[in-house]
């Protein structure tokens, strides 16, 4: 099963600075990749959550889970969490790290990714894509 973590703020995706984020909603993306799991016979669950702990929550369960990799916008998280950084290090499947917006090309705070360190790869810049872009990749590495 492939997991897929939503930060905060990213339920609002579409109504949120579209001229950064596009217009594509939350569920536009999440169909998007559900039409791409179903047609590669991958098992997704998707879950979004305005709040460090549950998604800590998410991530420890993972270890208990059948969770084969995880695609994870951790949002502003990104920047600072020192803990979704921790959770996401116990983890020993692949991680792809994802972003709608180029995070190098915008203010300097959001340069800094403490959550790059301990993820398989990250994918930046080409808004909703970078979505499906991860989803083909983590195929991709758990069919070889
Ligand atoms: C984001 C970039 C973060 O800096 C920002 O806080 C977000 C979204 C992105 O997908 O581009 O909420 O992770």
């Amino acid at each position: 099963m492939v997991l897929v973590i939503h930060g905060p703020n990213l339920n609002l995706l579409g109504v949120r600075e579209p001229d950064v984020y596009g217009l594509k909603t939350l569920s536009d993306i999440n169909s998007s990749l559900r039409d791409i799991a179903s047609k590669k016979g991958v098992e997704l669950k998707i879950i979004q959550s305005n709040s460090e702990g549950e998604i800590i929550d998410v991530i420890q369960k993972a270890f208990h889970q059948d969770v084969d990799a995880i695609i994870i916008n951790p949002a502003a998280y990104t920047h600072y969490s020192i803990a979704i950084r921790d959770a996401l290090a116990m983890l020993d499947i692949p991680i792809i790290e994802v972003h709608l917006s180029n995070i190098y090309k915008r203010e300097e705070f959001r340069h800094k990714s403490v959550i790059s360190p301990v993820v398989t790869g990250q994918i930046a810049g080409f808004g909703a894509n970078s979505y499906i872009l991860a989803l083909e990749q983590v195929i991709r590495l758990l069919n070889n």
